[in-house]
């Protein structure tokens, strides 16, 4: 039975990918994932912002040494930072240790020069480039449109500094989520990953404080994700990859028949360990086998809004209720 893909230009031997997270920090961990069968792995995302405060530190050492700052190369000197250096350890490491793909994830908070250490990554040996691109939306100064366009403006720059394919992972904090996702597809980014998940505060009632909460999603954290990728998924330019609330191989299965070339799975691998990538693939193999499909073209994108029997179930946001019967749909 094939359960191969393609994602990204890349070849992929099973459509799991360990998304990007702590867990991808390490090599060992990294190999386990490869062991269970993953198609590839996201690295744990570099953040522009600790390569920026590092070189702030970096400068203010350099200034209190006397170190004559405008002999340096800004871009070389900004790039020296150690965190990037790990981080290409990391990249190189994980190249030696496992035959999958390896995607480097980078955190782009707001374009700057940061296309510089793409390039790095590239040279590292990175097989593709994952952005993490997120404004929350509570950003008062800045206009939807703005904020919008920073998006165009880091694709289109990452694109220009690196030949690897580039895959965008957005939230859907959009004012018109579709046609963004539809517009950025033709940007030539290679993929997208829909969706980010955030880190969310809580509030402890006795304590009266917020507190770190909701760490890892839920299975029912899936539904925003499935109808994402149904109802785009004949409509974009590139691959789509999902993301939220994996946490089985029937939710594999799902995001397969709404049409993702491949999906990404994080919390469930804290949950249950990299063994858990090998029974998602049991069960796609054995589901496979009972519906008599023999690879993953057989049946991906069946149930996408365009092919589907029923497409406006995918856009229907309202509980109906259905007089003269007892189908309360609740
Ligand atoms: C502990 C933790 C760390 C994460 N770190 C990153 C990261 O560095 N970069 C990133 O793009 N996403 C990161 N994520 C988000 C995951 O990649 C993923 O998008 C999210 O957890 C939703 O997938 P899931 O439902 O399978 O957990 C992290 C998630 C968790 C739980």
């Amino acid at each position: 039975m094939d359960i191969s893909t393609t994602y990204l230009g890349l070849k992929l031997d099973s459509p799991i990918i360990a998304g990007s997270s702590g867990l991808t920090g390490s090599l060992e961990k990294i190999e386990a994932f490869a062991r269970n069968g993953a198609g590839a792995v996201v690295l744990k995302s570099i953040f522009e912002e600790e390569i920026y405060f590092e070189q702030e530190d970096i400068i203010k050492e350099a200034e209190a040494d006397g170190v004559n700052l405008d002999q340096f190369d800004y871009y070389d000197f900004h790039l020296k930072g150690q965190k990037l250096d790990r981080y290409i350890d990391l990249v190189a490491g994980a190249k030696k240790a496992v035959t999958i793909p390896v995607i480097a994830s980078i955190n782009c908070v707001y374009s700057h020069e940061w296309t510089a250490f793409a390039n790095q990554l590239e040279k590292a040996g990175a097989d593709a480039l994952e952005l993490n691109m997120f404004f929350l939306p509570s950003d008062f100064e800045r206009s939807a449109r703005e904020q919008e366009a920073a998006y165009f403006e880091t694709v289109e720059k990452i694109l220009a500094a690196v030949s690897i394919p580039v895959a965008l992972k957005i939230s859907y904090y959009f004012s018109s989520l579709g046609p963004m996702i539809q517009r950025l597809s033709r940007t030539g980014v290679a993929g997208l990953v829909l969706f980010n998940r955030f880190f969310s505060p809580d509030i402890d009632i006795d304590a009266l404080k917020v507190k770190p909460s909701f760490v890892f999603s839920t299975p029912a954290e899936l539904a925003i994700s499935l109808r994402w990728i149904a109802i785009m998924a004949q409509k974009v330019d590139c691959d789509l990859a999902a993301s939220t609330g994996v946490h089985d191989g029937a939710a594999l299965i799902k995001q397969l028949l709404a049409g993702a070339r491949a999906v990404q799975t994080v919390s469930s691998l804290y949950k249950n360990g990299p063994a858990h990538i090998a029974t998602m693939i049991e069960d796609l193999k054995s589901w496979m086998q009972r519906q008599g499909f023999a690879s993953l073209n057989d049946f991906r994108g069946r149930m996408s809004q365009e092919a589907s029997s029923n497409p406006a179930v995918y856009e229907r946001v309202q509980f109906m209720r259905y007089f003269g019967g007892e189908k309360d749909v609740t």
